[in-house]
């Protein structure tokens, strides 16, 4: 099931990515969609925040991964942030060691993941931002089960 909210300001998606970033779990996947300055980065940035990342959250275009240290509920565990944008070929995937950070000590969050579908777990949330430039963005919360309709459910 989909669930849909809209944003009208880069603030109010970080603070969707907050409120997402509260229903985590270890080993969380999040795949980001939307065109280019769809705001992945934003929402990203607000699910960094809700996991008490320190410092700032930069896009990682030309590293492809970033990682931080962040907590859920006291417990220690890596927030790692990945921009796949300029990746070429899906088996590069490998080489960067994209499945290293599907584990349970770490909550994954992925922009332009469509090049590395067939290594993405199906147990994942997909989150589709719509919109560009200065107009109002949706997105939607794709849950695939019923552990994240209801995670979701509580959070909207
Ligand atoms: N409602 C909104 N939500 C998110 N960003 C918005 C919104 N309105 C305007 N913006 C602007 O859109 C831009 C989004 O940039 P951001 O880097 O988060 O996009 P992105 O999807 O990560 O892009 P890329 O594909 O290049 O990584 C920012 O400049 C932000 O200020
Ligand atoms: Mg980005």
């Amino acid at each position: 099931m989909d669930y849909r909210v809209t944003s009208l300001t880069v603030e109010q998606t970080r603070e969707w990515g907050k409120k997402l970033g509260e229903c985590l779990g270890g080993g969380s996947v999040v795949a980001l969609l939307g065109d280019l300055g769809a705001g992945k980065t934003a929402f990203a940035q607000g699910v960094g925040e809700a996991l008490g990342v320190i410092g700032p959250m930069t896009s990682p275009t030309f590293t492809l991964i970033h990682e931080y240290i962040a907590r859920l509920k006291g417990t220690q565990v890596r927030l790692i942030h990945m921009d796949l944008y300029r990746l070429q070929r899906p088996e590069e995937a490998e080489v960067i060691g994209v499945e290293d950070a599907f584990v349970e000590d770490a909550v994954c969050l992925i922009e332009w993941p469509e090049i590395i579908e067939d290594y993405l777990p199906e147990d994942r949330l997909d989150v589709v931002i719509i919109g560009s430039g200065e107009q109002p963005r949706e997105i939607i919360f794709h849950a695939k089960d019923s552990d994240w309709e209801t995670r979701l459910k509580d959070m909207i």
